[in-house]
């Protein structure tokens, strides 16, 4: 748990949270300021939006511990405000709403777009608020709301004052502008060290939980099973054919200390674990157990890899069928949804049955295949997160 001092609506509030808590469960479970919505809880409806530091958040997949120091408002806070009193009469009046549901996150958006660009035209709204997704309305009763403020303001004569915005990602601690307000961000940092419940899990990796979720791939390489199968039990050698994988050691327990580097888009990661594996020579499968922990991120990674070899084209290659089961805890938690998994062991996959042919391949010279130093994922991953895009707009508006 850290210890979070944040501004909600002008008060004070200091919360104990986990690492993973989002600023929505905050604000909704902690504080009970239920006026936030959640739909889609990946940040794509914009259900969730909230100001931090003056800049419209979705608060879903905002870090809470990320928002140490920052000034939140939600839509709670907006009761009085006469811009947002403007804009809901407005919402009443060209029957910008029916079920409401949409209708928190879209005035909250509204109230910047009127602040922010004060003669936005129809098209300039609907560009702006394409990251708002009303599954009622079909927008054309919210931009006519949301345009016939910003006329009747121009005919007033108001002004927005212009805005001033810190540089960097919104909800990192620029409400605490003076000296006077809550100053203090997290509490401080826990060192680097793993829990006991962690350290086990690395000393000896095991066995992973019925639950969790598992990807199967499958690949056919050009050599008979039995090579494979040789391959396969020479864990140092099947190491080196994991992309961004490197052999550290072994352990006096026979595990092998493994280091792994992901790169995904922006983020990147270096795991430190241990591996250790079984084998059955009769039925020729075999599961891979492995944990480790990204320090920077305080994330666990544990996952088990079972393969099974077949016999193909009369013997002369062979089908190996894999079942990647996983569980990723911590920041990088978020990055567990099956979309992204299924994405990123389809690359890893790909690149290990190409290292893996190399390192089986005699005219290459060289037997032992080219160790990745990094796996990049950012393609695969814009396809995952284009594929989500796609999916949860299907899921809403067919509703
Ligand atoms: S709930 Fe946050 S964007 Fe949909
Ligand atoms: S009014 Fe129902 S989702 Fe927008």
């Amino acid at each position: 748990m850290n210890s979070l001092r944040l501004t909600v609506n002008g008060a004070s509030v200091t919360q104990a949270v986990e690492p993973r808590t989002s600023l929505a469960d905050l604000l909704r479970e902690n504080l009970h300021l239920t006026g936030t919505h959640l739909g889609c809880e990946q940040g794509v409806c914009g259900a969730c939006t909230v100001i931090v530091d003056g800049v419209p958040v979705r608060s879903c997949i905002s870090n809470a511990t990320g928002c140490g120091g920052a000034e939140v408002r939600t839509i709670e806070d907006f009761d009085e405000d006469p811009l947002m009193i403007e804009l809901r009469q407005a919402f009443n009046a060209h029957h910008a709403l029916q079920c409401g549901f949409c209708t928190p996150g879209m005035l909250i958006m509204a109230r910047d777009i009127v602040e922010r660009l004060g003669d936005a035209d129809e098209q300039r709204i609907r560009q702006e608020l394409a990251g708002n997704l009303c599954r009622c309305t079909g927008y054309s009763g919210i931009v006519k709301a949301v345009r016939s403020v910003i006329v009747a303001r121009q005919a007033n004569g108001v002004v927005a004052p212009p805005r001033s915005v810190g540089l960097g990602p919104a909800g990192c601690g620029h409400g605490a502008a003076d000296e006077t307000t809550a100053k203090p961000v997290i509490s401080p940092p826990q060192p680097a060290t793993a829990s006991s419940a962690t350290k086990a899990q690395l000393a000896t990796p095991g066995k992973i939980g019925a639950s969790a979720p598992s990807v199967k791939q499958s690949f056919v390489i050009d050599h008979p099973q039995d090579v494979i199968w040789r391959q396969f039990g020479n864990v140092p050698a099947m190491i080196r054919c994991i992309p961004g994988a490197a052999l550290v050691g072994e352990t006096e327990e026979g595990n092998y200390q493994v280091n792994m580097r992901i790169k995904m888009g922006p983020i990147g990661a270096q795991f430190a674990g241990v591996a250790n594996q079984q084998r059955d020579d009769r039925t020729m499968t075999g599961v891979i157990h492995g944990a480790g922990r990204d320090e920077r991120s305080a994330s666990l990674a544990q996952g088990e890899l079972s393969y099974a070899l077949h016999e193909e084209h009369g013997g002369a290659a062979t089908r190996v069928d894999l079942d990647v089961k996983y569980a990723l805890s911590g920041a990088l938690g978020q990055f567990a949804r099956a979309g992204i998994v299924t994405h990123f062991i389809g690359a890893i996959t790909a690149q290990f049955t190409e290292n893996l042919r190399r390192s089986l391949s005699p005219e290459a010279g060289d037997p032992e295949p080219r160790e990745a130093s990094e796996l990049r994922l950012a393609g695969s991953l814009a396809i995952a997160v284009k594929s989500w895009l796609g999916e949860i707009r299907r899921k809403l508006f067919s509703r």
